[in-house]
């Protein structure tokens, strides 16, 4: 079991829980994603790490309320506890491999949406950890949905909040800040956004115009995690690839985001999941082999 250390609600509909897992928290990285499941009669719940704390031995995870698992999740209390906490699952963010005097000299660009803003807060850290400060746009719909203001703050070179509504911050949405820094003269090498599918579209069609590499990270088509389940296919440079094992993250440029969010309303329904297995064969699954 995995104990609950703190729960908050962070905004409507959205939590947070640092969890005890030592194992996990020792052997993690940025960009890494966690299972979590309550009990046995939870579905099981892939989650981008949002922080962790190898001393501590925790992992902090945040979710949004979007159906009857994560409702449930939302109930649990400091003192309660998870009953599977898996991984660290997924591929790294790929500039904690890189050679860090090369990664000093890029300029790096975030851009968070919404529950995105999770994800996007331990790649920040980690690189204000090693001497980098990066340019961080945060975007909400409103005020009141804007999460891990002042922990972002702390780790980032420049914030820039926007708010859909004007009702903080910049007026707009995250698009519009991108182009106004980039105007204002800003000079980005590498961009990196999480957060909704329509998002991270829209940015890379931006960033795609204005010549700056982008990476995304793919969670949001993950429903098992485990590479078994064949959610999470997606097109990436005309290659079929897996996000929950070769993702989540990948080149924005490169991502079939229109055929990827077509999938997605299909595999909502057991005859879409059938129509899919029938038309994709053997490339369904994420490499399990056993289709029939
Ligand atoms: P949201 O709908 O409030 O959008 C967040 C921000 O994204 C907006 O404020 C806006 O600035 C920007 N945005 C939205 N649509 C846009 C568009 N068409 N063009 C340009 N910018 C746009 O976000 P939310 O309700 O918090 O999103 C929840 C979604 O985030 C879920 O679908 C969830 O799966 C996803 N999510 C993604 C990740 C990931 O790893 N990519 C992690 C957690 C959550
Ligand atoms: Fe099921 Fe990736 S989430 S195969």
């Amino acid at each position: 079991m995995y104990q609950i250390l703190r729960a908050e609600e962070l905004a409507d509909n959205i939590y947070l829980m640092e969890v005890e897992a030592k194992r996990i928290a020792k052997a993690c990285s940025p960009g890494q994603f966690i299972i979590a499941r309550k009990d046995d009669e939870g579905e099981r719940i892939p989650l981008t790490i949002c922080d962790y704390d190898r001393e501590k031995g925790t992992i902090t995870i945040v979710f949004q309320i979007v159906g009857a698992s994560t409702q449930m999740m939302a109930s649990l209390r400091a003192g309660d506890s998870f009953q599977d906490f898996v991984g660290p699952l997924g591929c790294a963010s790929e500039f904690v491999g890189e050679d860090l005097e090369v990664l000093k000299k890029k300029k790096m660009l975030f851009v968070a949406g919404g529950v995105g803003t999770a994800p996007v807060y331990p790649q920040v850290k980690w690189l204000h950890e090693h001497g980098i400060d990066a340019d961080v746009i945060v975007g909400a719909k409103t005020k009141n949905m804007l999460i891990l203001e002042k922990e972002m703050e702390a780790v980032a070179g420049n914030l820039y909040v926007t708010t859909d509504d004007g009702s903080y911050g910049r007026s707009g949405m995250v698009t519009q800040t991108i182009k106004e820094l980039v105007e204002s003269g800003k000079e980005y090498d590498i961009c990196v956004a999480i957060g909704p599918m329509i998002m991270m579209k829209f940015v890379c069609l931006l960033t795609k115009e204005l010549e700056i590499p982008t990476i995304v990270s793919l969670n949001p088509i993950m429903v098992d995690g485990t590479g078994m389940c064949g959610a999470c296919r997606v097109s990436v440079g005309g290659k079929v690839k897996f996000a929950c094992v070769d993702g989540p993250e990948f080149d924005g440029h490169q991502v079939n985001f229109d055929e990827a969010m077509q999938r997605q309303q299909i595999y909502k329904t057991a005859e879409g999941r059938a129509f899919l297995k029938a038309k994709e064969g053997s490339s369904h699954h994420g490499g399990c082999g056993n289709c029939q």
